[in-house]
């Protein structure tokens, strides 16, 4: 049998990034206690009051086939929050459902990139990244990340890597799996560059309410109406990944091109996911500002723990469910050698930063989503490892 190419150009994704997660629970299997840092979700359910939209609309009778673009409370629901947020008049034309960031970033994509095009897209980035570039064909570029930098992107590192084929730069903001929040001025200098070599901009805003630093979160939606294009879900603001319910928000003219695609694939959403996710929009804190302050504490916990013991180095995250560590200065090897021999020794597994690209190599990534007690349990044995005791 024969393959369309893209299976191909898949295949070699994915798996062996995970590797220190899947053996630390192949090692639960074998019955040691194994502490999972390696996945970030957020630390508690989805909430009742949201449970209960979905499920008074379910027996309802909103179970049949949707609108395409979204069901109309919902776009209406879109419309006020990014109205409000944007501070422009916003329609249900700016707007397409999806069934979670993952798949809107996949149509986005399908819709602006095409085979020999190329990608601009931060290094590091998170993991499905590289999959949704090349589904489409279009070749990845890494822009650096530096850590000097706060790991924000720079315009002048984005400008060296433009190209004729140049067709999209993806940020992401807040970044995972950094913690990162582009600045007002980092953002406008990046558009500048995508107007002068007319480039398409994703913007992924998945963490947009899980900021906890001092500095605002800045949509480049609100910067620019013309090439920008916002995915974002309720997946980690209000704890419902398994609804897979998200959206795309864009210029009209986008949107109508990718509706005929959005429809191709999907053939509407389930309406009583639709009436739980306008409810949620329609109260955004009902999960994020819990997640926002045990975040933050789980990140002075870790910082105050690690930061300067045996070598290491915790960056200080402004969002988002992680921290990150630089494992170099404790001499025992980069952050792939530290993770994979830390979950053997320790049962403790935390991601290798080079899952996630080359500028981590040295670093590794924790997840703040596990109890406090947990967490504590946590760093003393990653503080051990580092200093060559566990
Ligand atoms: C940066 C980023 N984008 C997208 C996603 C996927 O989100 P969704 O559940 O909305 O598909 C994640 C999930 O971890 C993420 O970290």
């Amino acid at each position: 049998m024969r393959y369309a190419p893209v299976t191909e150009r898949l295949a070699e994704l994915g798996s062996a990034k995970w590797a220190v997660h899947y053996r630390a629970r192949e090692l639960e299997r074998e019955g040691r206690e194994v502490i999972l840092l390696t996945i970030g979700e957020p630390d508690v359910n989805a909430p009742e009051a949201l449970l209960d939209v979905a499920q008074r609309a379910m027996r309802a009778g909103r179970t049949g086939y949707a609108d395409g673009r979204g069901e109309a409370d919902l776009l209406d629901a879109l419309a006020e929050r990014y109205s409000a947020r944007l501070g422009r008049p916003m329609g249900h034309g700016h707007f397409i459902a999806f069934p979670g960031t993952q798949t809107a970033l996949y149509a986005v994509l399908m819709a602006m990139a095409e085979d020999g095009c190329e990608v601009l897209v931060g290094d590091p980035m998170y993991a499905t990244y590289e999959g949704v570039i090349r589904a489409c064909g279009a070749a990845p570029v890494a822009v650096p990340l530096r850590p000097e930098h706060g790991f924000r992107m720079q315009a002048q590192d984005v400008a060296r890597a433009i190209t004729p084929a140049t067709r999209v730069l993806f940020l992401n903001t807040p970044h995972n799996p950094t913690g990162a929040v582009l600045r007002r001025a980092e953002i406008a200098a990046l558009l500048d560059l995508a107007r002068a070599h007319d480039l398409w901009v994703i913007s992924d805003e998945v963490y947009e309410d899980l900021v906890y630093g001092p500095e605002p979160f800045v949509s480049p939606f609100a910067l620019d109406a013309e090439r920008v294009v916002v995915t974002n879900s309720l997946s980690k603001s209000h704890a419902a990944a398994g609804f897979r319910t998200g959206w795309c928000a864009g210029p009209e003219a986008f949107c109508a091109r990718l509706l005929p695609l959005a429809e191709t694939m999907l053939f509407g959403n389930q309406p009583f996911i639709a009436d739980m996710t306008a409810a949620a929009l329609r109260a955004p804190d009902l999960v994020a500002e819990g997640l926002r302050r045990r975040l933050r504490r789980r990140l002075d916990l870790v910082h105050g723990r690690l930061d300067g013991h045996a070598g290491l180095r915790v960056h200080r995250a402004e969002a988002g469910m992680f921290a990150l560590i630089d494992v170099s200065g404790a001499g025992r090897g980069d952050g792939t050698w530290f993770a994979e021999s830390l979950v053997e020794a320790t049962g403790v597994a935390v991601m290798p930063g080079a899952s996630f690209g080359k500028v981590l190599t040295d670093w590794v990534r924790v997840a703040l989503t596990v109890d406090d007690a947990v967490l504590e349990t946590a760093c003393a044995r990653i503080a051990d490892h580092a200093a060559g005791a566990g």
